[in-house]
């Protein structure tokens, strides 16, 4: 029996459009495998949907990710949007999605590939077999904070930001985490600025703390500068980590170029309730939009992940990522992970490739 379960698809810009198309057709495949009636809808955002409706995140788009169960998101921006005022450009509908469907949590795996192990900046040895996930606060911190703006004369003006957060939402942020540890190996590191700031005091008492209800995972606490550092010369000693908004913003990219192949990269952001957003880690590369060569990877193992997550059908997201995984090892890349002498598939050809595993 298919139940109703609707995904709302926000394609976006740059090749935002292009990997989700594909994203969309393993949906399809799964429905026609599975018979699992995933129902999906789509409307715009971002720059795509400023151009139609004069907002980066309009009514309507707002109102179907409030009522889908789950939101696949491709990407979001590009030079065609940088010069219009803040409030329009695209990114301010991400962070308008975020803070208004409270999707907390943002999950965000740095996991390497074995067959692309040569893809990474970094040694071999330091890499292989990396496996970490960043927890990262995402409706909170210095994004959200207030006051916020800038004030005074010309010549004489401040910016200023707040960066503050409740031991509520730290409470909130530090359960996830620790849920998520408890799913991998068992230990948890929270980054922080405890020697400098006080809102970082609070947050390493409150993760202590909650800490006390997680008995078996093993708890540390990294200064942000020292985590950035420890990321890039020896990532492997990390299983969880999570940090406040802004850190993760920042770490999180480090993390998904250690895999070198950011265009593999899947996220996940989570209310309370398991209701998610999906987006792949990679932006809108409007370098290569249009051109049917971007990786669909990423959003493929986003539609994993949210299965996995928001619809509990761990065998259904397995079902994609061994199809992802066996492309993989039949020697498929697109033009971002293709190694010198081999050829490119188009990003096509690379959604062919998976759907014709699925089943
Ligand atoms: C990310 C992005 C966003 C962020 C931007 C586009 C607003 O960098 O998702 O990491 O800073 O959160
Ligand atoms: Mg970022």
């Amino acid at each position: 029996m298919a139940k109703n379960r609707l995904i709302a698809i926000l394609p976006g810009d740059g090749i935002g459009p292009e990997v989700t198309e594909q994203a969309v057709r393993v949906i399809e495949c799964i429905n026609a495998k599975h018979d699992t009636g995933f129902e999906i809808k789509t409307e715009p955002v971002g720059g795509t949907a400023y151009d139609i409706h004069g907002t980066p995140l309009p009514d309507s788009t707002l109102e179907l990710a409030k009522s889908a169960d789950a939101i696949l998101l491709g990407a979001v921006g590009g030079p065609k949007w940088e010069a219009i005022e803040r409030q329009h450009r695209p990114e301010r509908a991400l962070l308008g999605l975020r803070s208004e469907l409270q999707l907390f949590s943002n999950l965000r795996p740095a996991i390497l590939f074995p067959e692309l192990a040569s893809a990474s900046t970094l040694k071999r040895e330091v890499v292989s077999g990396l496996d970490i996930m960043i927890v990262r606060e995402l409706t909170g911190g210095i994004y959200f904070g207030g006051p916020r703006g800038i004030e005074g004369e010309p010549g004489d003006r401040k910016g200023f930001n707040t960066l503050v957060y409740t031991e509520s939402e730290v409470q909130r942020i530090a359960h996830s985490a620790f849920q998520v540890a408890m799913q991998r190996g068992k230990r948890l590191c929270s980054v922080d600025k405890a020697n400098v700031l006080e809102v970082s005091e609070l947050w390493r008492e409150v993760v202590t703390a909650v800490g006390n209800s997680y008995p078996e995972v093993e708890l540390s606490h990294m200064y942000v500068d020292n985590a950035c550092m420890q990321l890039v010369r020896a990532p492997k000693q990390f299983d969880v980590i999570v940090t406040g908004n802004m850190f993760g913003d920042i770490l999180s990219d480090a993390a998904s170029m250690l895999t070198g192949s950011i265009g593999m990269l899947p996220s996940a952001s989570l209310d309370s309730n398991g209701k998610g957003m999906y987006e792949p880690v990679h932006g809108s590369a409007p370098d290569i939009a249009g051109q049917g060569i971007a990786n669909p990877l990423a959003t493929i193992l986003s539609v994993a992940m949210m299965f996995r997550s928001t619809f509990h059908e761990a065998a259904l997201a397995g079902i994609i990522e061994s199809a992802v995984q066996s492309a993989l090892a039949a020697g498929l890349r697109t033009a971002d992970i293709v190694s010198d002498g081999e050829t490119a598939v188009s990003t096509q050809e690379m959604g062919d490739a998976v759907i014709d595993r699925i089943g």
